[in-house]
C-alpha cells in the first residue's frame, strides 16, 4: 500500500496526522494478513507500525480512537454482559438433510408461495454454514460501536469489547457509500489450527479440553475478560444484513459484495445459483471441500438472492420461508472398541461408556464415546474388541453408531450390565420405565463428585477455576462433603494443592465470593435437581422470583406452572422437602449465596404479583396476557389461593371465580387488566 504521506516519518509530521496514517496502514495490513492471507509486510515491521502508533498514544492520550487498532487488545474486565435487545430478531433456519429435503422445503415452498410454475428457476445464494456462533455488529458511520451474542434471537449479550480483539474484523469501514448505520450479522469462529492449539495450552495447564471449535469460540467469545479473548485468534464471516439506514441492497449478492466492499469478511465460497439444481450441486460440493477448509462447517445455507422476493415470502415461527440450512451428515470413522468403562453420573445412572483406540475425527481426536445405555450396547451388540463406528455430530458427544460385524474374529467379549455400582459397591437397580441402570447408594461418592462438579459448572455456578480437578482434589483431601463446604474454604486449604499458588488460591476464593450473588435460575440448575435442567430452571426463578417462594411452594402451585408436568413438579417437591437438601440449602444461604431473581421479574410494575386468569378470554389469547405480566414481572398461576393477587375473568368464569369472591381476591375484567397495565 503507498500512501504518499507515509513514505517519510519526519517530524514536521504533527502526531495526529501520523497516527491518522498509521491507524488507516495497520488497518490494511491486517486485512491483507487476515482476510486476504497474502501480508505485504513481515511480523516484524508490522509489529513496528504497530508499536510506533501506541507510543504516540501513550505520548498523547487524546489521540486514541475507537476504532485504534491497539484498542484490540482488550481492556478491563467486567462483572456480568449487558444484555442487549435486537433492533431486528435474529432469526434462526429450518433444517434440510438431504437433496430431496432442499427442493421441497425451499424451493417447492418458495414457489408455491409466490404462486410460480414448478419449472421458472429461483436464484439462490448458496454459502458454507459456518459451526460457530452467531453475532450482531453495529457500525455507526463506519465505525464499530457494539457487538451482541445472538442469545435468544431476541435478546443476547453485549460482546463489544471481546469482538474489537478480532484482528479480522475492521473496527472502521473503508471504501465507497459507507452507510450511515449498518447492522450487520456473522458467524464468529475459531480455525481448526487455533483450536488444535488452545486445547494443547489447556492440556499443559490442566484445564480440561474443549470439545469441539465452536464450543472453543463461544467460550472464548464470552469471556468476561477481554484480555483472554484477545489471546484466542478468532475470526468471523459477516452473512447477513440486520437494520440498515442509508443504503438499500437489492440482494444477498449486493449485500455481500457491499460488506466485502467495506473490508468485512465475507466467505469467498459464496456462490449465486440460477435455481434450486445448483443449490444441491453445491451443497455436494462443500460436503466433498469440508475435509480440507480449515474451519469447520456444518452444512450450506441456502437464500433466495432477491430481497425482494424474501420481504414476499417473510417468516413463519422464528425462521423465514426464503432461506435453509442444509446440515451435512455427521462425520463419521472406524476404531477399535478397547474397553468398556462404567461412569456413574450425579443422579447414580451409570452409563457405559466407551474407550476407544484414538482416532481422528474432523480434527478432533476421539478416544471415548457414549454408548447411552445397556439396552442399547445390548441391541447393537457392541463387544469389546469390535471394529465399531464413532460418530461426531455438532455439540454432541462422540457416539458409537454399530458395529462393523464383518470384522469380528471370535475375540470380542460381550459386556454384561453391572450388578454393583463400580465406585461404592452398591446394588444397582433398574427403575420401572427407565432405560437407565441406577446406583442405589445413597453416600454414593461418585454422585457426590458428579454434583459437586456440576454445582461449579459453567452452566450452572460458574464458579471460575473450580473445574472437575480441583473438586476432586477437594474430596480426595477430605475437604468437602457438600457443595456448601465449598463456600467454607480457605485459603490455606486451597494451597495444599499441588501446582497452586498465592494468586490461584485467591482467584478461587474471589470466584467462589463473586457467586454468592449468582441469578436464582443458575442456583436452581446448580442444585441437580433431577428433570431440572437449565431451561426449567430459568421458568422456576421467573415464576417465583425468590428461593423462598420456590421451597414453601405446593404441588399444586408447581403443575400450574407452564411447561412444567407432573414428573418434573414431582421431582422438585420432593428435592425440596427432603431434609437433606433442606439442610444443604439453609446451609447455602447462611454462608452468604443469595440467589436473586432475574431482572426482568423483579424490576417490573408487577413484580411479585400472582394472576390468575380464568374463563374465556376474547381481548387476547393466555399466551398473550401471561407476556403482558411476565414483562412486567408478575407471575401467572394455575390455581387460587391466598396468594393470589389478581383474578381476571373471561366469560363463564365457574368456580375460580368463586373462589376468588370469596377470599376477597381483586376480580379485573378483561378491559380492566388491560387498563391496569397502560396505567403502570
Ligand atoms: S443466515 C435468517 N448464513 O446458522 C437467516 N446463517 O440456523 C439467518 N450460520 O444462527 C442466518 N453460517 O449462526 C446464515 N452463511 C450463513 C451461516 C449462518 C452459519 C448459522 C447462524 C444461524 C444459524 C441458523
Amino acid at each position: 500500500m503507498q500512501l504518499s504521506l507515509l513514505e517519510n516519518s519526519e517530524p514536521r509530521l504533527n502526531a495526529e496526522n501520523r497516527a491518522k496514517e498509521l491507524r488507516i496502514l495497520l488497518q490494511y495490513h491486517n486485512q491483507r494478513y487476515y482476510q486476504l492471507d497474502s501480508p505485504e509486510i513481515s511480523d516484524a515491521e508490522y509489529d513496528e507500525l504497530f508499536r510506533e502508533l501506541a507510543g504516540l498514544e501513550e505520548r498523547y492520550p487524546e489521540l486514541v480512537t475507537a476504532d485504534s487498532p491497539t484498542q484490540r487488545v482488550g481492556g478491563a474486565p467486567v462483572d456480568r454482559f449487558r444484555n442487549v435487545t435486537h433492533r431486528l430478531p435474529m432469526l434462526s433456519l429450518e433444517n434440510a438433510v438431504n437433496d430431496e429435503e432442499i427442493v421441497a422445503k425451499l424451493d417447492g415452498r418458495v414457489k408455491k408461495e409466490l404462486g410460480l410454475a414448478e419449472n421458472s428457476p429461483v436464484s439462490y445464494m448458496c454459502e458454507p454454514k459456518m459451526d460457530g456462533l452467531a453475532v450482531e455488529l453495529i457500525y455507526e458511520n463506519g465505525t464499530l460501536t457494539a457487538a451482541s451474542t445472538r442469545g435468544d434471537g431476541v435478546t443476547g449479550e453485549d460482546v463489544t469489547q471481546n469482538i474489537r480483539t478480532l484482528h479480522g474484523l475492521p473496527l472502521c469501514l473503508t471504501g465507497k457509500d459507507v452507510p450511515p448505520l449498518l447492522e450487520v450479522r456473522g458467524e464468529v469462529y475459531l480455525s481448526l489450527d487455533a483450536f488444535q492449539k488452545i486445547n494443547r495450552d489447556r492440556e499443559e495447564n490442566g484445564d480440561p479440553p474443549f470439545v469441539n471449535p465452536r464450543n472453543a469460540a463461544a467460550g472464548s467469545l464470552r469471556q468476561l475478560d477481554s484480555r483472554i479473548t484477545s489471546r484466542r485468534p478468532l475470526s468471523i464471516f459477516c452473512y447477513a444484513p440486520g437494520f440498515v439506514e442509508g443504503v438499500q441492497f437489492s440482494s444477498q449478492q449486493e449485500f455481500l459484495a457491499s460488506a466485502a466492499g467495506w473490508g468485512l469478511p465475507v466467505n469467498p465460497l459464496a456462490r449465486l445459483v440460477d435455481n434450486v439444481d445448483g443449490a444441491v450441486a453445491y451443497y455436494h460440493e462443500m460436503q466433498e471441500l469440508r475435509e480440507s477448509l480449515p474451519y469447520e462447517i456444518d452444512g450450506t445455507v441456502v437464500k433466495v438472492n432477491s430481497f425482494q422476493l424474501q420481504r414476499e415470502l417473510g417468516e413463519k415461527s422464528r425462521s423465514p420461508l426464503w432461506a435453509i440450512a442444509c446440515k451435512f451428515p455427521p462425520r463419521q470413522a472406524e476404531t477399535q472398541l478397547e474397553d468398556v468403562l462404567l461412569s456413574v453420573g450425579r443422579t447414580g445412572v451409570i452409563t457405559p461408556v466407551a474407550q476407544l483406540r484414538p482416532v481422528e475425527i474432523s480434527g478432533v481426536t476421539v478416544s471415548r464415546a457414549t454408548l447411552h445405555n445397556w439396552d442399547e450396547l445390548a441391541a447393537k451388540d457392541i463387544r469389546i474388541g469390535d471394529t465399531v463406528v464413532v460418530e461426531r455430530a455438532g455439540d454432541v458427544i462422540p457416539a458409537v453408531v454399530r458395529v462393523v460385524a464383518e470384522r469380528r474374529n471370535g475375540s470380542e467379549r460381550v459386556v454384561p450390565p453391572p450388578e454393583f455400582c463400580p465406585e461404592c459397591g452398591s446394588g444397582v437397580v433398574r427403575i420401572a420405565d427407565e432405560v437407565a441402570l441406577r446406583c442405589m447408594g445413597i453416600s454414593c461418592p461418585s454422585q457426590i463428585r458428579e454434583s459437586i462438579k456440576h454445582f461449579a459448572s459453567r452452566g450452572a455456578m460458574d464458579i471460575e477455576g473450580l473445574g472437575d480437578k480441583v473438586v476432586e482434589q477437594l474430596l480426595s483431601l477430605g475437604l468437602i462433603h457438600t457443595v456448601a463446604d465449598l463456600y467454607r474454604l480457605t485459603k490455606d486449604d486451597f494451597m495444599r494443592f499441588e501446582r497452586m499458588g498465592d494468586k490461584l488460591s485467591s482467584n478461587l476464593l474471589n470466584a467462589l465470593e463473586a457467586s454468592k450473588a449468582c441469578d436464582l435460575s443458575r442456583f436452581v440448575f446448580a442444585l441437580g435437581i433431577r428433570h431440572v435442567g437449565a431451561r426449567t430452571a430459568k421458568t422456576l426463578a421467573q415464576a417465583f422470583g425468590s428461593l423462598d417462594n420456590l421451597e414453601k411452594t405446593t404441588l399444586e402451585e408447581l403443575m400450574s406452572v407452564r411447561d412444567i408436568g407432573a414428573t418434573v413438579a414431582q421431582s422438585i417437591f420432593t428435592f425440596f422437602n427432603t431434609p437433606d437438601n433442606q439442610s444443604v440449602v439453609r446451609q447455602l444461604q447462611e454462608l452468604g449465596v443469595n440467589p436473586a431473581a432475574v431482572a426482568k421479574t423483579v424490576g417490573g410494575r408487577l413484580s411479585g404479583k400472582k394472576f390468575v386468569f380464568t374463563g374465556t378470554l376474547t381481548r387476547f389469547s393466555r399466551d398473550h396476557a401471561r407476556k403482558l405480566v411476565e414483562d412486567q414481572g408478575g407471575n401467572v398461576v394455575g390455581s387460587i389461593s391466598r396468594k393470589t393477587d389478581y383474578v381476571v375473568a373471561g366469560d363463564e368464569a365457574g368456580s375460580k371465580l368463586i373462589k376468588a369472591r370469596e377470599l376477597g381476591i381483586t376480580v379485573l375484567g378483561e378491559d380492566d387488566f388491560l387498563n391496569l397495565l397502560e396505567s403502570l
